[in-house]
């Protein structure tokens, strides 16, 4: 059944369309849960468009653009495995936070937007199609440590060079998409920086985390680049202009506090800022520095 759904969106790449419309979903169960179901997978790949996410999205991505095939294949960024693990410690919001609280955060960051209240049907619908994907499965609570990644030690070490020998790798397989400034094509190809991309406080703005979803994610259709190629490409993406995060800008006014699942509420980022986190500075990396 999920290998039909699969098929379809794969096609649908192919097409060169961006998923303009989803798919119906197969073997839903019947009634009201069913229908949630489906909502749920509908915003996920229409967030920018769908009238029930779209005021919630300061950007010109969808939660498709990063979770491909609406979260179910086995790329890095799939939403399988993932109703299983919540609840579960954030280090980021230190708390213990829900699937629902864990939705709401990529609004923030990723989508650069509003955060949405976790009771609100959209958050609920979302979270009742991520909870179908792993119908069956046993719960992971709480989840198990990442996997050991070579991204953090090259971080450390990264140079000019690296940014440059980066900037060809997106020359020869990206930018044919992705537009030689990283705007994209709006509706076709999502922004990878400037003002329309994921804000400073996303996890793709984190470039270990970027160089392993590159990996596994692009060129769509055909990852193949190196650990080498992936890092530098990323290095070189999430040295480019972004907007920054301002945690409070995207908590809505009134919202009562215990809305927002977090002992953390200051957080800013900056392109900069992320970069010296790891003892790095921006202007050296883009060999501006005088
Ligand atoms: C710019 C890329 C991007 C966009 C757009 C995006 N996400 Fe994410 N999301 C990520 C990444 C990367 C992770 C893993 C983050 C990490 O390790 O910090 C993630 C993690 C998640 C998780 C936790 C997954 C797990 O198994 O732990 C959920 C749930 C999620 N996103 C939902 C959404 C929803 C819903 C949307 C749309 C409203 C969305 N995301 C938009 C990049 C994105
Ligand atoms: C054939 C066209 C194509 C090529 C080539 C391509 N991408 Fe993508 N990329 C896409 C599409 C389409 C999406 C959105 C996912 C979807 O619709 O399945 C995407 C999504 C992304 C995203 C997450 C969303 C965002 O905009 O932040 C990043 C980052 C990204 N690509 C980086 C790259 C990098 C780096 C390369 C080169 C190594 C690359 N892409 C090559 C088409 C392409």
């Amino acid at each position: 059944m999920k290998n039909f759904i699969v098929t379809v969106i794969a096609l649908t790449v192919v097409a060169g369309s961006a998923h303009a419309s989803a798919t119906p979903l197969q073997n839903l169960p019947p009634g009201p849960f069913g229908q949630s179901v489906q909502r749920g997978y509908d915003t996920i790949m229409n967030t920018t468009t769908d009238p029930e996410s779209k005021g919630n999205v300061g950007n010109g991505l969808t939660c498709n653009s990063c979770h491909t095939d609406g979260g179910n294949n086995d790329h890095p960024g799939n939403l399988l495995k993932t109703a299983t693990k919540f609840p579960s410690f954030s280090p980021r919001e230190g708390a213990v936070i829900t699937l629902e609280d864990r939705i709401a955060n990529c609004f923030m960051r990723s989508m650069n937007g509003m955060r949405p209240s976790t009771d609100s049907k959209l958050v609920v619908d979302m979270t009742a199609y991520i909870s179908w994907l792993d119908q069956g499965k046993a719960i992971l609570a709480p989840a198990s440590a990442a996997e050991p990644s070579p991204f953090p030690a090259m971080l450390k070490a990264a140079t000019h060079a690296d940014v440059v020998a980066g900037t060809a790798v997106y020359k020869t397989d990206c930018a044919a998409c992705h537009g030689a400034q990283g705007a994209g094509i709006p509706g076709t190809f999502p922004p990878v920086w400037g003002p329309n991309s994921y804000n400073a406080g996303a996890g793709l703005a984190n470039v270990p985390k970027l160089a392993e979803w590159v990996k596994g994610n692009m060129p769509l259709g055909n990852a193949h680049l190196s650990d080498k190629d992936a890092f530098d490409v990323a290095l070189y993406i999430d040295t480019q202009p972004r907007p920054d995060f301002v945690l409070t800008q995207h908590l809505p006014a009134g919202m009562p506090p215990d809305d927002y699942n977090a002992s953390v509420r200051t957080e800013t980022d900056s392109v900069a800022s992320n970069l010296k986190k790891p003892g790095l500075s921006l202007s050296a990396l883009l060999g501006t520095a005088p």
